[in-house]
């Protein structure tokens, strides 16, 4: 199916006393009106059908008869389809063999990169670089529509406060202000300001709602939660896609106060379309209509297509539910016409918004392909992004950064030489064995002759036949550096952990690697924040590189080495143990606030309620200190604003960078309110010896919250505000919100 360009020039000049964006809406309007018109009952069903193809598998069905679905007109998206080629022969089917020759969009898990894999989500957004990360998720489009897709399953802007779950890693932390900042930041990215070039693909913002809460960590557990929090903490960041124009939405498998993501009016009705006035289309995620029979809310899997057309699904991910079900849920009377057409057209919409009727091969370039894919411009972004992610934890007797080229440096882990572990959960289509290793980076930097290396042991087994090789790398080295995590398969999806422990027997190996009393350097890659209580005893240095991609390799060894200087600060708590979770900045005061002294206060008898390392938490190979805060007024009145002004010295040795922070507390509310709420940060670069100062600008609006009665809007009284380097080390002054 083609558009008529000659009706096209016709409605081009009916509406041309509207202005030029109304004649296009017109005009697509028209299309799309004609084309419903065209269609019969079971095309547009065909329309809410997305089926994986079998070029990988991301979940745990496949059904192999997609391609005689989409010769019978019943798919409207494949997923997991990648490659020009193979795009190009599914797109002809559809184009080709179909009664309407309606195209098809093809999906993609491209979650932090494509083929040139960042830093995963919780890393990046440990830069704090709203660009970088905006350039990131542009790279990512640009390779993923130049492998013939042109719709990603990304951004996940679950806020998750929860280590034990696996998926915390895809995420942007656990700050609904943050979160909502760089989920903007990647439907940027993604989208651009024009989804028909060929170089921008649609974003799905993802998983809708509160996925990031299930209970205990637990993959796809249960998740309840006062509405308060929900629209408070869990929500933000899935308005702050919506608003940015997302083109799509994924409805999540967790129920939601016993009503599932994926059947609930609540969420997918009343906030979405009617208060946000979402107007793309909401896809399931991955059989999660099906799921609904196990959660228990309805019969079967006909009672539970109706509940999720009816509750304001447009399209079934992999559950054959609609395919199945929505005529003869017409022919019962339990869904409408107007209801199909209405998902239909909401598909074909996006279709017509990617160009994808004017050229259903726009995303099948193959000159497009060999030219972008590896572009040396991304793999310098996929760089950056890197040694922007990572987060400097300790650093005792500025032990780093190596200088000295010519010392021994033992370098021991078992993640040391591994290439796939760079790349993390979540890869898209990055290849395992396109990165360089962390320890063939290091030989690169230090020479050959330098480095002894012993892996030491496994990520996860109890075999020390590699303990003695290791120490005595250590004993013979000047310093040693470990390199140690998790496995990339410890992340993402159904990989919840019930501890979050170093994996394995990697603790046992550091500790005796310390007794040798060399100085010890741990370089971590991981998706979650760790226990690292015993470690941070151990180590000198800790580097939390995350899984850093596939520049992860050189990225991590030119920080040890100086050539850049850490400057990530931690979007996520890390606990001193498990029993603290969750754990995060932004709590509420209590009744009994913790102190030491009196037993009847909120705290635990053998660990304080401190974290490990905090929010916002990182260090660099320079120090700088801080002004007190400056406010060019104590009184917040309506339609004026508050200006911050801080200052910042770089008092060490280094150029740094430094991601300066603004937090509020409002002292007393209607309902009791957190301790902390960032409120703005700014990045900035210092050169060593210099001061700069950052300034803020406060307005009353930026201080509203749900109130007793839910309504959205700011209370008069006393506010703290903070400022400092990380949520626990601050310096504060106050002000006053008046009438
Ligand atoms: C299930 C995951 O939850 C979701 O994030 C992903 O996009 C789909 N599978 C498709 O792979």
């Amino acid at each position: 199916m083609k558009k008529n360009t000659g009706l096209i020039l016709l409605l081009v000049l009916v509406f041309s006393s509207c202005g030029k964006q109304e004649v296009a809406k017109n005009e697509k309007d028209h299309f799309i009106d004609s084309l419903l018109a065209e269609m019969t009952l079971d095309e547009k069903i065909g329309q809410t059908v997305l089926y994986t193809s079998d070029w990988t598998s991301t979940g745990p069905t496949i059904r192999d008869s997609y391609k005689e679905d989409i010769k019978a007109g019943k798919v409207g998206a494949v997923f997991n389809a990648i490659t020009t080629k193979y795009v190009r022969d599914l797109q002809h089917i559809a184009v080709e063999e179909t009664r309407l020759g309606i195209p098809l969009i093809f999906g993609f898990d491209v979650i932090h990169g494509h083929r040139t894999i960042f830093p995963v989500p919780l890393g990046e957004t440990a830069s704090w670089d709203l660009e970088a990360i905006e350039q990131g998720a542009r790279v990512a489009a640009i390779e993923a529509s130049a492998e013939g897709l042109n719709w990603t399953f990304a951004p996940m802007v679950d806020i998750a406060r929860d280590p034990r779950w696996g998926r915390i890693m895809e995420g942007a932390g656990e700050d609904p202000y943050l979160g909502s900042l760089v989920a903007r930041a990647r439907v940027r990215g993604f989208q651009g300001d024009d989804l028909s070039a060929p170089n921008t693909i649609l974003a799905c913002v993802k998983h809708y709602a509160a996925y990031g809460a299930a209970q205990a960590g637990r993959e796809y557990h249960s998740v309840d939660m006062s509405e308060r929090m929900l629209r408070s903490v869990y929500l933000p960041p899935y308005y702050a896609a919506v608003d940015e124009g997302v083109a799509t939405v994924m409805t999540s498998f967790n129920d939601l106060d016993g009503v599932p993501a994926t059947g609930n009016k609540f969420l997918l009705k009343k906030i979405l379309r009617d208060e946000w006035g979402f107007n793309g289309f909401v896809v399931t995620d991955y059989t999660s209509i099906n799921e609904m029979v196990n959660h228990g809310n309805v019969a079967d899997l006909k009672e539970a297509a109706s509940l999720a057309l009816n509750a304001g699904v447009d399209m079934d991910m992999q559950g054959a539910a609609f395919d199945d079900y929505l005529k003869v849920l017409l022919e019962d009377g339990k869904v409408t016409e107007e209801q199909i057409n209405l998902s239909a057209r909401r598909i074909l919409e996006m279709k017509y918004n990617l160009g994808l009727f004017d050229d259903p091969y726009l995303y099948c370039d193959e000159q497009r392909e060999k030219e972008l894919i590896y572009h040396p411009d991304h793999l310098k972004a996929a760089r950056d992004m890197a040694k922007k992610s990572m987060v400097l934890l300790k650093n005792d007797n500025q032990v780093l950064p190596l200088s000295n080229k010519s010392e021994k440096l033992a370098v021991i882990g078992p993640l040391a030489d591994s290439k796939k572990d760079l790349l993390g959960s979540w890869k898209g289509a990055g290849e395992d064995d396109r990165p360089v290793s962390i320890l063939e980076a290091i030989r690169k930097i230090a020479g050959n002759q330098n480095i002894i290396y012993a892996r030491g042991c496994d990520i996860n087994s109890t075999d020390r036949s590699d303990f003695g090789k290791a120490l005595y790398a250590a004993m013979v080295a000047d310093k040693v550096i470990m390199i140690m995590g998790e496995s990339s398969e410890m992340s993402g999806e159904a990989a919840s952990r019930s501890n979050i422990n170093l994996p394995g027997i990697q603790t046992e190996l550091i500790k005796r690697i310390s007794k040798t009393g060399k100085p010890l350097i741990i370089v971590l890659l991981n998706g979650r924040p760790l226990d690292l209580t015993e470690e941070s005893q151990l180590a000198d240095a800790i580097l939390e590189a995350w899984f850093p991609g596939t520049e992860g390799g050189p990225a991590v060894a030119e920080i040890l080495f100086g050539n850049s200087n850490p400057s990530g600060k931690l979007p996520v708590t890390f606990p001193r143990n498990l029993g603290q979770v969750p754990i995060y900045y932004s709590v509420k005061n209590t009744g009994r606030p913790m102190d030491p002294d009196q037993k009847y206060t909120s705290k635990y008898l053998d660990v304080p309620n401190t974290p490990l390392y905090p929010f916002g938490y990182g260090l660099s190979y320079t120090t700088f200190e801080y002004s007190e805060p400056q406010i060019n007024d104590t009184i917040l009145a309506p339609g004026s604003e508050l200006e911050i002004k801080v200052k910042i010295k770089n008092t060490g040795e280094y150029d740094g960078e430094e991601v300066v922070q603004l937090y509020v507390r409002d002292l007393v509310g209607s309902v009791t309110r957190p301790l902390k709420e960032l409120k703005g940060f700014s990045k900035i670069f210092i050169p060593k010896g210099e001061e700069r100062e950052v300034v803020f600008h406060l307005k009353p609006e930026d201080l509203a919250f749900y109130r007793k009665n839910m309504s959205w809007g700011t209370e008069l009284g006393e506010y703290i505000l903070f400022t400092g380097g990380s949520s626990a080390d601050t310096k504060e002054i106050s002000f006053r919100l008046v009438k």
